[in-house]
């Protein structure tokens, strides 16, 4: 029977590794080799990756590959992109590709505003608490200025910070909203501390405040922290062409093709089962940048769905539409990203990413992942109304089928040529693995 353990962060990392591999796992020599095997040799570097959380073990490696052929605002680049599914990359350089020649992404940033709430409640007149808050507003602003001086040198600073009155939503609850620009940065260490300090001065001045006689008439303050919904730190990239250019794929018209691309996308705006799946899509090519980039996927992700239903019901992160002969695919998310700070400084492949991308600015790699979340749609969408998706995903999928088989070098190189002109299925894979390895 296993029994908790107490003081595990104590233990150092070869104890943490017999301890797991002992409680947890069936074969502890084995485990310890893995585990091992995944360290970097060079120790410098193993010790940072230890130091990046608690109680690390190992690296968990992802391929890092590149999407080449991106026009984007007519400047070229190569995308890096970290992600496991085996048909992410291909999809994104192919329409890459596709656009290249037709104009290529045009960009535009609408917005980089953030969003930080201090949540409080208050049982008292909200006129009065109106009166204290345009009173303290003032104080809120100079009490942080040793947070933001450095940030308002940049640029950047704290926007606004207003009173919003909740309580038609839950009883006694009010939030100081406020809003931030924070340039280069993502900004979440920056905004959490401008809040806490925010929260404090705000308890303080309730306290003190000669108004406030009640207990009513109290400020409790129930947590500050940043919100990963910012639907006004918004980008837009789109491509567009005259739909008789649409004519790559000599099996379809270009007009039954941009017709069957609009429909696809008119489903996913009406029936959110789609619209995941969809928007999932959309996130292989945005994830797999932001991750690269060293940025927080798990908040973008987080905010880019809300996005998807801010009007009550989830949909379609993009749109597609012919207007006077010219298709057009577009997309508009929200995008809280940053090329300093967090990782983009320490991990050294996130440094590399930043430098074939040329070291964007925040606002150049929302365009960046504004447009591989495009491409990738595009491409997905582009094999659904056509071909269908497995084609591509099985021909991607079946180098992962060979390695799970053991197959060498020469069988891969004669089963991909197989494959080439045969359908790949899981089945028949290994039947024809099986074939080869008997004759
Ligand atoms: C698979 O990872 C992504 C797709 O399902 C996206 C889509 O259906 O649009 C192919």
């Amino acid at each position: 029977m296993i029994t908790p353990i107490q003081g595990f962060s104590k233990l150092t990392k070869d104890q943490k590794i017999k301890w797991i591999a002992e409680k947890y796992t069936t074969n502890t020599q084995e485990t310890i080799t893995t585990l091992t095997k995944y360290w970097n040799t060079d120790a410098t570097l193993q010790k940072l990756h230890d130091e990046f959380i608690e109680n690390t073990i190992s690296n968990y490696y992802l391929p890092l590959g590149i999407a080449p052929n991106f026009l984007i605002n007519n400047k070229l680049y190569a995308i890096p992109m970290a992600i496991e599914e085996s048909s992410v990359v291909a999809a994104a350089s192919k329409a890459a590709k596709f656009w290249l020649g037709k104009g290529g992404f045009k960009t535009t940033v609408l917005g980089t505003e953030k969003v930080g709430q201090v949540h409080f409640m208050y049982k008292g007149d909200s006129k009065k608490l109106k009166t204290f808050f345009d009173y303290i507003k003032p104080i809120l602003l100079k009490d942080s200025l040793h947070l933001t001086q450095n940030m308002v040198k940049r640029g950047g600073g704290v926007l606004d910070i207003e009173l919003r009155n909740k309580t038609k939503d839950l009883a006694d609850y009010y939030q100081l909203h406020c809003t931030f620009e924070t340039k280069d940065a993502m900004g979440a260490n920056f905004i959490n501390s401008c809040l806490e300090q925010f929260a404090q001065t705000l308890k303080r001045e309730a306290e003190n405040y000669s108004d406030f006689t009640t207990n009513d008439e109290k400020v409790e303050v129930v947590m500050s922290i940043l919100s990963n919904y910012v639907p006004n730190c918004i980008v837009k990239a789109e491509v567009s062409c005259p739909v008789e250019d649409l004519n790559d794929d000599k099996t379809i018209a270009p007009t039954e093709f941009a017709k069957k691309m609009i429909r696809a996308v008119n489903i996913a705006k009406v029936e959110p089962y789609r619209a995941v799946t969809h928007n999932k899509g959309i996130m292989n090519g945005i994830d797999a940048v932001v991750l690269a980039t060293g940025n927080d996927f798990r908040a973008i992700e987080a905010g880019i769905h809300a996005y998807a239903a801010k009007n009550g019901s989830y949909t379609s992160l993009t749109h597609a539409s012919i207007d006077k002969g010219i298709f057009k695919f577009w997309i508009e998310i929200p995008l809280a990203l940053g090329t300093i700070g967090g990782l983009t400084g320490l991990h050294p492949l996130v440094k590399l990413a930043l430098e074939i991308l040329q070291k964007p600015t925040a606002k150049d790699l929302m365009q960046i992942v504004a447009v591989a979340g495009l491409a990738q749609n595009f491409a997905a969408v582009r094999s659904l109304v056509t071909t269908g998706i497995q084609q591509g995903h099985m021909k991607m999928h079946l180098m992962n089928i060979l390695n799970q088989l053991g197959a060498t070098d020469d069988e891969k190189n004669i089963l991909v040529n197989h494959f080439k002109k045969n359908t790949v299925t899981h089945s028949g894979v290994i039947s024809e693995f099986e074939k080869l390895r008997k004759n």
